[in-house]
């Protein structure tokens, strides 16, 4: 009988408060001026499978940019997590990169795989824990925009946390510093955080990773509607919106929108009736920015956020890094 995984559901859609306050916030981001849906919920259980399978595409370079990393690098990343650790893995989704590090013979003691999108995260975590019974497995289920709140009975010593896939791009610089204080305290001085990073490169490179021609990233951006209608109770007709994505080599940032394919308005109740929202033919959504960062930059981030003994690998493109710290003092 294989081991069952352990999951705390901080996160949980059904808990009305808890709902309320998402329906809250995404009423709120689409009433904003410029309209916005932050890019966390993307991942109902489809967005999460679609998120695979955008890894999967010919121009979605940073997966296998970073496995390559991981791979020519693995020895160093070894000796930098050190023994008799816990891998905190925030966003794991699939658990695909964790689940290649320990079978590549980077053990950690206890693996902790922290994720919003809480279905996906227990068939994952149950996947691997049946694959490698000998490791002790946590799932925790929650939004860590909000809060990181890990259980008590995780020992304060040794938690490295895994933050791979640039996701860390999902934030502004300013918020990215923030983010990372945030993890720096809930580690002591023999913790550390090893973190995949997307560096700036060509434009058309970048492009072409956001918008691919099989359109698997405009399903994803455009399935954004239909989580938004389930957990709103919102009307969006999702083939009214039309994929858009560019790099803004200003803000050094990947941007994403849903552009309306003509004049037309979407609702959803509220507590005085119905929220009605009116877009006029080409106004956009904002769902997600990825910003790209230099070596230096993101260097200098870390250090301002409370890490250090920066240590940084990247591939011979200069496409991707992969960092390591530790908590400084
Ligand atoms: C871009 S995917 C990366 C998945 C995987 N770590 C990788 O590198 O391929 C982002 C992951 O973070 C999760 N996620 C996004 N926003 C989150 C949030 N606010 N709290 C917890 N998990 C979040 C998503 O569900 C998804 O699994």
């Amino acid at each position: 009988m294989p081991p069952q995984v352990r999951l705390h559901q901080i996160l949980d859609w059904d808990s009305p408060q808890q709902n309320a306050g998402l329906r809250r916030e995404l009423a709120a981001g689409l009433l904003q001026p410029q309209a916005y849906i932050a890019p966390k919920f993307f991942y109902d259980a489809l967005g999460s499978r679609l998120f695979e399978a955008i890894t999967e595409l010919p121009e979605y370079y940073p997966t296998r940019t970073e496995a390559a990393i991981f791979i020519e690098h693995l020895p160093a990343i070894r000796q930098a997590l050190g023994e008799d650790f816990t891998l905190i893995d925030l966003g794991c989704g699939s658990c695909v990169k964790a689940g290649k590090l320990f079978h590549a013979g980077v053990l950690p003691t206890r693996y902790v795989a922290v994720d919003i999108s809480v279905d996906f995260l227990r068939d994952s975590l149950q996947h691997l824990q049946r694959e490698l019974p000998a490791i002790e497995m946590m799932g925790i289920g929650l939004d860590f925009t909000h809060e990181l709140q890990l259980p008590d009975e995780l020992p304060p010593e040794r938690r490295m946390f895994f933050y791979p896939g640039s996701s860390i791009g999902n934030f502004s610089p300013p918020e990215a510093g923030l983010f990372l204080q945030r993890l720096a305290a809930q580690m002591d001085s023999s913790g550390g955080l090893l973190i995949g990073v997307d560096l700036i490169k060509d434009h058309a490179l970048l492009d072409a990773a956001y918008d691919d021609q099989l359109g698997v990233t405009a399903a994803f951006n455009r399935n954004l509607l239909r989580h938004v209608n389930a957990r709103l109770d919102a009307d969006f007709d999702i083939g009214d919106w039309q994929h858009v994505a560019f790099y803004n080599a200003v803000e050094t940032r990947i941007e994403m929108y849903l552009k309306a394919r003509r004049a037309l308005s979407a609702s959803w109740p509220d507590a005085a009736g119905r929220s009605l929202r009116h877009f006029a033919a080409g106004e956009r959504i904002h769902t997600e920015n990825s910003y790209k960062y230099s070596p230096q930059g993101f260097t200098a981030l870390l250090a301002s956020a409370g890490f250090a003994d920066i240590q940084l690998w990247t591939d011979p493109r200069a496409w991707f890094a992969l960092f390591f710290a530790r908590r400084a003092g």
